[in-house]
């Protein structure tokens, strides 16, 4: 089912959800506003703990802002935000991609579709875009199912330490991590040559 949800104080986003979730708690998924900024930490905190700090994924985000558009909240029915995704231009191996994270979903709406939404609607995007490809570090059981696989990071490094079973890619354009080797590192929208975004 198709529909543009309302986004109170956001700009407008439209995606496809299954109607059976709608039935059972309705959320809109809307591009970030500043406004956002305090209840986004407080949801990471929430989900976190200070030690998000200390991700190696962080150092990829310090003093970077997410590729254009691609910042993202779920609010629920009162306009309350209950989810957060954001998307970061990388290098990776020299290769254009985005890091995806940090992902949380507050613990009273979990499991209710709100988390999967915020994905497929930033692969989405990030696609429409031009974003050839996408990693993440985090639980294969759950990335796996919207087509995150280890085979697309083997080559690939991170500035720190990290789990090498949690390192995930996606190809948006068939080849686009085909043979890529080296460090992932930080790299502004300018840099990757894409559209300056909404
Ligand atoms: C992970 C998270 C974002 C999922 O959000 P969500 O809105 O509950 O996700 P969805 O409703 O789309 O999917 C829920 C399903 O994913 C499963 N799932 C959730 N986390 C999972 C994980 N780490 N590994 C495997 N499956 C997981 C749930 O069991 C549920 O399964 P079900 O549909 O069979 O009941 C949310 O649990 C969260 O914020 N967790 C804390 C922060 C975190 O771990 N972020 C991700 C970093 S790896």
């Amino acid at each position: 089912m198709a529909f543009e949800l309302a986004c109170p104080n956001h700009a407008p986003a439209s995606f496809i959800a299954p109607e059976a979730l709608v039935a059972r708690a309705p959320f809109a998924i809307c591009n970030e506003a500043p406004s956002d900024h305090a209840a986004r930490e407080a949801l990471l905190d929430d989900a976190f703990g200070p030690a998000r700090f200390l991700k190696t994924c962080q150092r990829l985000r310090d003093g970077s802002a997410p590729a254009p558009g691609l910042a993202l909240v779920a609010t629920d029915s009162v306009g309350a935000l209950i989810g957060t995704l954001r998307l970061w231009p990388v290098l990776a191996g020299g290769r254009a991609a985005l890091l995806l994270g940090p992902l949380a979903v507050a613990a009273q709406a979990r499991s209710l579709g709100v988390g999967g939404a915020l994905i497929r609607e930033s692969l989405a995007r990030a696609a429409d875009f031009g974003h050839r490809a996408v990693l993440l570090v985090g639980d294969a059981p759950y990335y796996a199912r919207f087509g995150f696989e280890r085979r697309f990071t083997e080559r690939l490094t991170m500035p720190g330490p990290v789990e090498r079973a949690r390192f995930l890619g996606l190809e948006l354009v068939d080849g686009a991590l085909s043979g890529a080797r080296g460090r992932v590192v930080p790299a502004a929208a300018h840099q990757i040559g894409l559209p300056q975004a909404a």
